[in-house]
């Protein structure tokens, strides 16, 4: 079954859409098997945002991703990388469609409250960046 990695950031986190963002995949039916809140330091962050290395908002892009708790996730289900990007919207929270998690919530690039992987290839990187193995529970939710 496919995989993503999604992440609720600090700006999120810190004005309590942990809960929200959470519904709404669910409620979409995909399998959460994996959280945990942590905090990211700067190495990791380094090696999350890899192919931005080179931009020029770069070291903001790391500031921001290490300056409080973020809550990252592992969900599973049919189409879910890009299921997960569409629910998510655009990357810049005025672009964003109305409905999206961006769109209701965001603020401006930075603070656009949520990260999701862009392709198979880089979800199947950011879950082994974020997580073991044994995090990851496969479960029967249709009892
Ligand atoms: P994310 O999905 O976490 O992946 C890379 C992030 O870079 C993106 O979301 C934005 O939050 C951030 N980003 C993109 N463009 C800019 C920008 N011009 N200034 C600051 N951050 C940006």
């Amino acid at each position: 079954m496919e995989r993503t990695f999604l992440m609720v950031k600090p700006d999120g986190v810190q004005r309590s859409l942990i809960g929200k963002i959470v519904a709404k995949f669910e409620e979409k039916g995909f399998q959460l098997i994996g959280a945990k809140l942590m905090m990211i330091d700067s190495e990791l962050a380094e090696k999350h945002y890899q192919e931005h290395k080179e931009k020029p908002f770069f070291p903001e892009l790391v500031d921001f991703i290490t300056s409080g708790p973020v809550f990252a996730m592992v969900w599973e289900g049919k189409n879910v990388v890009q299921v997960a990007r569409n629910m998510m919207g655009k990357t810049n929270p005025a672009e964003a469609a109305s409905g999206t998690i961006r769109g209701d919530y965001g603020v401006n690039v930075s603070m656009n409250v949520i990260h999701g992987s862009d392709s198979l290839e880089s979800a199947q990187r950011e879950i082994q960046l974020f997580f073991n193995e044994e995090e990851l529970l496969t479960y029967n939710k249709d009892i």
